[in-house]
């Protein structure tokens, strides 16, 4: 492994913007597809503005044992019918790496899941430090008016494993009822082994 050089970026802390970062990831609806349940709202929203839905300032650590990787990622007020916009989520490649979540602004929601499909939620307000063990599936969603803006940081070995989450979509939706954020079961969700 190389010695890198320590230093410090500067990042903020409202906005999540992260002005050294060169890897800024744009997720719009159009990067997402078929992953709202609610095909019709998503094919009408994406033909008619095709919006950007999160983005992510990503450190320049190497992806490699011992390393830890950071960043902040910024998603976006909105709905795709009644769900709330949210990341594509994922498991990591190597399934006993965890990951440390830091709320910044606005108000979100931990979704998680285990390789069984067993199912958590966990609120996320500015000062939420949040857990994601390892072996949990983990996505976020911005359940208010304001972008939700969150540090993230993890071992650099660790890797995204965004196939299985693209395959088996996640058991419960993060959906809008009378204003409110409401888990309800994903009625397409197979599991693992389905
Ligand atoms: O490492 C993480 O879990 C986060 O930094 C996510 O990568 C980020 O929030 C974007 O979500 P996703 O990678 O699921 O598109
Ligand atoms: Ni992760």
């Amino acid at each position: 492994m190389a010695l890198l050089e320590p230093f410090g970026a500067e990042l903020n802390l409202h906005t999540g913007v992260m002005e050294s970062s060169k890897q800024l990831i744009h997720r719009r609806l159009s990067d997402m597809r078929g992953m709202y349940v609610n095909e019709a709202a998503e094919t009408e929203l994406q033909s008619a503005e095709n919006p950007m839905i999160y983005e992510v300032y990503a450190s320049e650590v190497p992806e490699e044992t011992g390393q830890v990787l950071y960043c902040t990622t910024i998603i976006h007020p909105g709905r795709v019918g009644d769900e709330y916009f949210m990341t594509k989520g994922h498991f990591h490649s190597l399934r006993d790496r965890g990951e440390i979540y830091l709320g910044l602004s606005g108000k979100g929601y931990l979704l998680l899941q285990t390789e069984e499909g067993e199912p958590r939620a966990v609120p996320m307000h500015p000062g939420t430090a949040a857990y994601v063990p390892p072996f949990w599936a983990h996505r976020t969603a911005n359940v208010g008016d304001e972008p939700f803006v969150f540090f993230a940081a993890w071992p650099g070995d660790s890797g995204h494993d965004y196939g299985t989450i693209e395959k088996i979509g996640f058991p419960q939706l993060l959906v809008s009822r009378g204003g409110q954020p409401v888990l309800v079961d994903n009625p397409r969700f197979s599991g693992v082994s389905g």
